[in-house]
């Protein structure tokens, strides 16, 4: 699962690429390149995008506090993940795709 991880961590996707309507959204691109590696496969109880049973609770907390918790860790989940090269806007990008 490290090499998976690793291969998808190199530089950020280009703006005008993933403004293109067949091109993956930043937030896709984003999640896949980190964020999948826990929470397709539910690993400590990540909840898996896809599953609003297993997000009702949290989105009720509303879309900020999800951010923040992103963003500064929350419970099991590190902060960015454990991504720490990973921007702000990045993981709020990849949360929404997420929770979408
Ligand atoms: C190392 C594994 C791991 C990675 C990588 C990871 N998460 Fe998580 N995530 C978790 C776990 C475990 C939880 C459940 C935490 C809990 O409820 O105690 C969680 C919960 C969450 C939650 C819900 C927080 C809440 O308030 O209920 C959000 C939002 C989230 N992750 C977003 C992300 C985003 C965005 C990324 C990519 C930047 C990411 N996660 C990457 C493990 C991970």
């Amino acid at each position: 699962m490290l090499l998976f991880v690793l291969a998808g961590c190199d530089k950020a996707p280009d703006d005008k690429a993933s403004q293109r309507l067949d091109a993956p959204s930043q937030g896709q691109l984003a999640y896949e390149s980190h964020c999948i590696s826990c929470h397709s496969n539910s690993i400590n109880g990540a909840p898996i995008p896809g599953k609003p049973k297993m997000w009702a609770s949290r989105i009720l907390q509303g879309v900020p506090v999800l951010v923040f918790h992103a963003i500064n860790g929350y419970g099991l989940m590190p902060a960015r993940g454990g991504k720490e090269s990973m921007s702000d806007t990045d993981v709020e990008a990849a949360l929404k795709y997420m929770v979408n």
